[in-house]
């Protein structure tokens, strides 16, 4: 290691402190001198505190600091208790994982929330705390350690925007103490409510409506963009932001290698705004980010910006905060795409969308889904519906009624999820299988379109596990996972049916897809292992590329090209039941007479007229070695 941890801290600060500061000083004016020292020595303390293990893990990472872009990374994403009961149940399924490739592993919010409905969990009581029926804080240190051993780094969530009513700050406000009010955004009476909700729109309109309520004790109206039991914190002040960062570096020090920083993009208010993508949110997120690279350098960021395509980049780093803010970001506009082109059988509208995304920075990766534990919205801005001749309102309305099952030939069958009666706006819940088709396909007992479903389930990972980022596998879905029809029975449920796609996992059906590798289940976690493997051998996949979109000469067909300098790579994926005809120079004029297709392991004679893609099939071409 370069020096004692002293000469170690100091340079890092010298690097990094200068723009801690400057972002501190963009959001708190005059107090950013006193903040940055709290910041230092909060970052000392977590520093010195820092076990061995992690420093010889932050040493790893300064030395591969592309790490999170390597295409061998596969995320998995699961609910502690749903996957395996508790954190150390976690340690008897690593063999599953390490059969998907995985090395990321996304466990679903697992620090103590408030009893009760808590939102999956994202109204937390203790940050310090683990949820008590998972395990405790030991366990979580354990089994950090064990997924180390294995290569698979673990993300949890960071709930930044709100604490639950119960927490231990709201408890003190409540109790009158000044400097905990000074934690929440408070009005005593509906005055300043009603200002602010002039502009804001409303997450949870169904089951909570309206983004303030009136708490008794407080005796006043306190803000809560998500339910009524979600305190917003005030990030204006600038003990909000040291709490927090205390938090992270001690989750750190837990061995948490990745905090997926939930609802990021609301944490700055502003009058007169949706509240949302607030320039402070970066400089926040910045001064964050240097800081715990002072601290704890092996530990990275995800973003969880489920923003529209204008405000996503920013979370990645534009202009000063460009490679300085979150190493990762969700591609929501990538998965509302998929469902979009699948149902319509028309990529157009996705080349438009993509195609004007400017590139990310290339330190940056993208995290890559095709379903979460969250709703689909409908993230497709008018403007790119028009400029392929689509009215947005409308083709959202279709997207809602294709993957409720509403529209004529859907395949699909999800449910409606916040409807809202004053924008039309209509969300989707469902599981990746269901919305994919397979139930319906299955009740009908229809072989092809059984197989069509499967198809369609492959199709949309072989997107995303070859469109460069950290493909995040979502629990059961390897197994084609159909809704949960039981999934309003559990107590605090019934209200919120994203509960109809969070089934505990189907261990049974893991063996009988392993036994049965020709069943659709059995398909589908062969399909998948297979992409994995073929991605892990493909270092075009490196998230310092971008994928671009070229464009199509079939609406059926999208071609996706990444300028690797190992060469090109360029993908074809057919988002329709048809088999479709590319024409080979567009492969040819950019690999050669002959390309090695990557997903079938053939060469392919580009010296001919066209190329067929199977019904929902994708081809992965290079130049021919
Ligand atoms: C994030 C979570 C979602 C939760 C919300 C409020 O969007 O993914 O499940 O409801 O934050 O915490």
């Amino acid at each position: 290691m370069s020096g004692s941890p002293g000469t170690t801290f100091r340079l890092r600060w010298e690097r990094f402190g200068p723009e801690v500061e400057a972002s501190l000083r963009a959001v708190y004016g005059g107090r950013a001198g006193e903040v940055a020292e709290r910041v230092r020595s909060i970052v000392a303390h977590a520093h010195e505190e820092r076990p061995e293990d992690l420093r010889i893990l932050d040493e790893r990472r300064l030395l591969s600091p592309d790490w999170l872009q390597d295409p061998r990374q596969v995320g998995y994403v699961a609910y502690a208790d749903r996957f395996a009961g508790t954190l150390a149940g976690i340690g008897e399924h690593l063999d599953h994982l390490d059969g998907l490739g995985v090395t990321y592993l996304h466990l679903m919010p697992l620090l103590k929330p408030r009893p009760g409905p808590n939102d999956g969990g994202y109204a937390v009581m203790d940050y310090r705390a683990v949820r008590e029926d998972l395990g405790t804080m030991d366990d979580l240190r354990a089994l950090t350690a064990r997924l180390r051993e294995r290569g698979i780094s673990l993300e949890v969530d960071l709930v930044l925007n709100h604490v639950a009513a119960e927490h231990d700050w709201a408890r003190r406000a409540r109790a009158g103490d000044p400097r905990y009010r000074s934690y929440f955004h408070t009005h005593p009476d509906r005055t300043g409510p009603d200002a602010w909700e002039a502009t804001l729109p409303e997450v949870f309109p169904d089951f909570a409506p309206g983004n303030f309520t009136f708490d008794d004790e407080l005796g006043a109206w306190v803000w809560t963009t998500f339910n009524s039991w979600q305190w917003d914190v005030d990030w204006s002040n600038p003990d909000v932001f040291c709490e927090y960062l205390d938090i992270i570096c001690h989750l750190a020090n837990a061995g948490v290698e990745v905090l997926r920083l939930d609802a990021i993009a609301f944490i700055w208010k502003r009058l007169g705004t949706t509240c949302q993508n607030q320039p402070e949110v970066h400089h926040l997120t910045r001064a964050l980010r240097q800081a715990v690279r002072v601290a704890a350098p092996a530990v990275a960021f995800k973003a969880e910006a489920i923003v529209g395509p204008d405000d996503l980049l920013p979370y990645l780093g534009v202009g000063e905060h460009h490679g300085k803010v979150s190493d990762m970001a969700y591609h929501n506009a990538l998965m509302v795409q998929l469902w979009s082109a699948l149902a319509s059988r028309d990529t157009r509208l996705t080349e438009v969308a993509l195609g004007r995304f400017a590139p990310k920075p290339t330190t940056t990766t993208w995290g890559t889904y095709v379903r979460c534990h969250d709703d689909i919205g409908w993230a497709i801005t008018d403007a790119d519906a028009a400029a392929v001749g689509l009215d947005g309102h409308t083709h959202r309305a279709f997207l809602s009624d294709f993957y409720a099952g509403l529209a004529p030939g859907s395949f699909a069958r999800g449910l409606v999820f916040q409807h809202n009666p004053a924008t039309g706006d209509r969300r989707i819940s469902g599981s990746l299988a269901s919305l994919a088709g397979l139930g319906t396909a299955l009740d009908a007992g229809d072989a092809g379109r059984v197989a069509d479903a499967v198809a369609r389930v492959l199709l949309l990972h072989a997107v995303i596990l070859g469109f460069g980022g950290v493909p995040l596998l979502y629990m059961g879905d390897e197994v084609a996972t159909l809704n949960d029809d039981r999934w309003a029975e559990e107590e605090g449920h019934a209200g919120d049916n994203r509960w109809v796609h969070r089934p505990r996992m189907d261990w049974d059906a893991v063996a009988a897809a392993e036994a049965d590798p020709a069943s659709p289940s059995g398909q589908v976690l062969a399909g998948l292992r297979h992409l994995v493997a073929v991605r892990r051998s493909t270092p075009h996949l490196h998230a310092s590329v971008e994928s671009r979109v070229v464009p199509s000469p079939d609406r059926r067909l999208l071609v996706l090209r990444r300028d690797h300098p190992l060469g090109p790579l360029l993908q074809v994926h057919n988002f329709s039941e048809d088999e479709v005809w590319l024409p080979a120079h567009l492969v040819g004029d950019v690999l050669g007479p002959t390309a090695s297709e990557l997903l079938g392991g053939h060469r392919w004679n580009l010296a001919t007229d066209a190329l067929p893609v199977r019904p929902y099939g994708s081809l992965w071409f290079v130049a021919a070695g």
